[in-house]
């Protein structure tokens, strides 16, 4: 296993993002931790420590610093940026401040030859020397090698831009391998954790799921476990895999606000009851939520009601199940980098939605997360390998208060059952058609994505209904009926995002069936809004 020591960088993830790709487990964790914790670390097999950057300065003495035991460890230990700026403080070196920051594009030379840097370049320059096309942001350089260290790497305006003791295993860039732009930099992370530190690549999902599923037998025991299953990716991966490993033990209740997609209920059902054998509670609270939601036009307060009520409906249905002693969740690892941050204010918040998922600690139950060490992708990836449909576990995301937030103003039930329609249809044709070459041509997407459907070639892709009427024709007489917009975004990270621009032939099927086939809509739009200054859902 490998530590990651985070100093606050936006980027942290990536790196550990980079090692898991590279099929080595690792782990992000505070830099403040103690030294009896670095031990602790050592204990369970750790093979190398990498320092991640940070917006801070290195230069002040008072400044964030690696735990003395990292360096005492005998374990390989790669700075990162401001990781090594401390590690050139920590060991001898100097460190100069600077207010004017370099940000962007660099080509590094690599100087002689480490096991870090040999063989991984992306060009050689006339003279012969290996050039590496990388990111660079930082301000404050290392300006003084610490002693036992060499040059390992330079660029024009940052004479020290690697360094390297071989003998100790102390490996430091200014660049940042973590991000896409350093070209080499999957090699570079690669070669670290697999040449350097000696991890092998046992980190693999078949693997992951004999030692969860182990696990989870350990931490419940014989006792029961309620899980409350959207069907959204986190928890049915959480269902299925607490399911493998416990059986019967596990019940999931799943609550229907009325607010899913068309059959949504159903396919859960299907998949999980039917095709798996899950105890599933299917509550059909519908009518419960659309009282509650009478009238209420407010986005804010819709969310609230729809919140409150889940978790009123949950906690009802949980109650009859008097023997459980555990409440498990779908929380990744993600959700659990960002509550550390927010509460050591280390990373910057950027997100808080809330999510009807999350229940007050009034059931008094124990928590079981068995996903918390996993990325998305590889929640997907566990999935799959526990034997979840493709199309489930690969769907756009979906918020918890489902069509609540996607039908503008008054929620009724009405209007959520033309609106699943209409949904249905977009989502239909999305999959149903490929990019072709003309598309690429036209630049709505790129060559290697021709033959690909266009439901996976955008993040999210919905329907919005509109409470206003607008005036039509059909056959030969007048309608007036309802509007529906359809948005498709494409997104990495949800927090910005541009409108997707498909194809005119696919919108105008999209947009005919809807109106021939939806009786009530007579009226469709394209949202051209990117994120910001317009958001991804409507409310
Ligand atoms: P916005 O609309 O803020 O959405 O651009 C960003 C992403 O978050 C999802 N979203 C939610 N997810 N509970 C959720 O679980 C919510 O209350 C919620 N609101 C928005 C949205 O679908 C998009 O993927």
């Amino acid at each position: 296993r490998i530590l990651i020591l985070d100093f606050g960088s936006q980027v942290t993830q990536l790196i550990a993002r980079r090692v898991r790709e590279a099929q080595v487990y690792c782990e992000i964790h505070p830099y403040d931790v103690s030294d009896d914790f670095v031990r602790g670390e050592l204990a369970k097999g750790l093979k190398g420590v990498i320092l991640s950057g940070s917006h801070a300065s290195a230069y002040d003495e008072a400044s964030m610093r690696a735990p003395q035991a990292v360096f005492e460890s005998g374990v390989p230990v790669l700075g990162i940026c401001y990781g090594m700026q401390t590690m050139a403080m920590q060991l001898g070196g100097k460190v100069s401040f600077s207010d004017h920051r370099e940000f962007g594009y660099a080509e590094v030379r690599a100087h002689g030859h480490t096991p870090f840097l040999n063989g991984i370049q992306d060009f050689a320059t006339p003279e012969g020397h290996g050039m590496l096309k990388v990111w660079m942001s930082h301000g404050d350089k290392v300006t003084e090698l610490p002693p036992g260290f060499k040059l390992m790497a330079s660029t024009a305006s940052c004479p020290i831009a690697g360094m390297a003791d071989v003998d100790r295993g102390y490996y430091a860039v200014q660049f940042h391998p973590e991000v896409t732009h350093t070209v080499q930099g999957q090699a570079l992370l690669s070669r670290f954790v697999h040449d350097i530190c000696g991890c092998g690549t046992d980190w693999n999902m078949p693997d992951y799921v004999s030692e969860a599923v182990e696990a989870i037998r350990k931490q419940v025991g014989s006792d029961e476990v309620i899980l409350g299953l959207s069907g959204g990716v986190d928890s049915s991966v959480a269902a299925a895999l607490i399911h493998k490993a416990i059986g019967d033990q596990l019940t999931c209740v799943f609550v229907d606000h009325g607010l899913l997609r068309l059959n949504e209920g159903e396919q859960v059902m299907q998949t999980f009851a039917e095709n798996m054998g899950l105890k599933i509670i299917h509550v059909d609270a519908t009518d419960d939520f659309m009282g509650k939601l009478a009238g209420e036009t407010d986005p804010e307060a819709k969310r609230k009601i729809i919140g409150k009520e889940f978790v009123e409906v949950f906690q009802r249905e949980a109650a009859k199940l008097k023997g459980a002693k555990w409440l498990a969740q779908g929380t990744i690892y993600p959700d659990v980098i960002e509550s550390a941050g927010a509460k050591t204010g280390k990373a910057v918040t950027i997100k808080s939605h809330h999510n009807v998922g999350g229940l007050p600690d009034t059931l008094h139950l124990k928590l079981l997360e068995p996903l918390r060490e996993l990325f998305k992708d590889e929640v997907r990836k566990l999935g799959i390998a526990l034997g979840l449909p493709h199309g489930m576990v690969y769907r756009h995301p979906f918020p918890g208060p489902g069509l609540g937030v996607r039908i503008l103003g008054e929620v009724k039930k009405e209007y959520a059952d033309l609106l699943r329609r209409a949904d249905a249809i977009f989502i239909e044709e999305l999959r149903g058609t490929r990019a072709t070459e003309q598309d690429a041509a036209a630049g709505l997407c790129a060559a290697e994505e021709v033959g690909k459907n266009w439901y996976d070639l955008t993040s999210q892709a919905f329907a919005v209904f509109l409470p206003v009427k607008s005036v039509g024709v059909m056959g030969d007489g007048r309608t007036y009926d309802y509007v529906v917009a359809l948005r498709a975004v494409q997104t990495t990270d949800f927090m910005t995002a541009h409108w997707a621009h498909l194809p005119y032939a696919l919108l105008g099927r999209a947009s005919n069936r809807i109106i021939n086939e939806v009786r009530g809509l007579n009226r469709v739009v394209y949202d051209v809004s990117g994120k910001p200054p317009a958001t991804i859902e409507w409310e």
